[in-house]
């Protein structure tokens, strides 16, 4: 996918240790921030400025609530919704205390188990529809500190809405907001996708990316509003500039 990403692996392939067995609690690292410059080597420091400041931000946001399931989402394809929530979710996994989980829901074009070097042979879809349990799903990597659920394949061309709008995603959620401190979901661009809002509808909050000068303001309304009206909580929108770092999070100003 991107060049920040390519560097990411290199950085870890040079790295041994064993993963973190499933279920197995997590081991806190005494020294985060030395973990942190070797799995984030090789990426801008004003990317990685601009996902502390994110983190933040959604922190910020959410204070009041118990949960942290964050959609990730933006109008229109290919404005950097799966670089962004794959980075945060990877920074986030890096720090101290969080346990994370980073989810594809992007039914039209799924990346996470390619940036993660993944197979997508089973995963959330397989879940919402009743062939494979929770454990079976979860996919632990960067040496057993961050969880990821790939979409799995898509055995039917319609099937994907109705399965998201049901008991077993709430039952997903429900689950996985109890076990992680963060449960971060990539999905495609909601103007494309029917079933984006209706993920949003069962997140604690969503972000919307928007790159910049890309997007027309109206455009970007409308997806905030079709996240809203299902019930969604939208949170505010990263700007994206697709320059190596992601600068700002502007809450509210579209
Ligand atoms: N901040 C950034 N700096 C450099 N490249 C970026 C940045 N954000 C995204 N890109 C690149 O732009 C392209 C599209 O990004 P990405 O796949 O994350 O978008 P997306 O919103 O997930 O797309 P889709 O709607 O197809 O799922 C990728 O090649 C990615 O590497
Ligand atoms: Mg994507």
């Amino acid at each position: 996918m991107s060049k920040i990403f390519d560097a990411l692996r290199k950085a870890e392939m040079k790295k041994s240790g064993s993963p973190r067995n499933k279920g197995q609690v997590r081991v806190r690292r005494e020294h985060g921030e030395e973990s942190e410059s070797h799995f984030l080597r090789g990426v801008d420091k004003n990317f990685r400025r601009g996902l502390m400041t994110l983190r933040n931000s959604i922190d910020s946001e959410l204070r009041s609530s118990d949960h942290r399931v964050i959609m990730f989402t933006s109008a229109i394809p290919g404005e950097g919704k799966t670089t962004i929530s794959a980075f945060l979710a990877r920074m986030l996994a890096l720090g101290e205390a969080d346990r994370v989980l980073l989810v594809d829901c992007a039914v039209s074009d799924p990346e996470i188990h390619t940036l993660f070097g993944l197979d997508n042979d089973k995963g959330i879809l397989d879940y919402l529809s009743g062939t494979a349990p929770l454990e079976e799903i979860i996919r632990t990597v960067d040496e057993g500190v961050l969880d990821i659920v790939t979409m799995g394949p898509r055995r039917g061309a319609d099937i994907t809405q109705p399965m998201f709008n049901s008991e077993k995603m709430s039952t997903f959620i429900k689950a996985t907001r109890e076990m992680y401190d963060y449960v971060l979901i990539d999905t495609s661009a909601i103007l494309d996708a029917p079933e984006t809002p209706i993920i949003g509808s069962y997140a604690t909050g969503t972000v919307m990316v928007v790159q910049s000068g890309k997007t027309k303001r109206e455009v970007i309304k409308r997806a905030m509003l079709t996240i809203e009206k299902l019930g969604g909580k939208f949170l505010g929108t990263v700007l994206n500039r697709k320059k190596y770092y992601i600068p700002e999070f502007i809450y509210r100003r579209v």
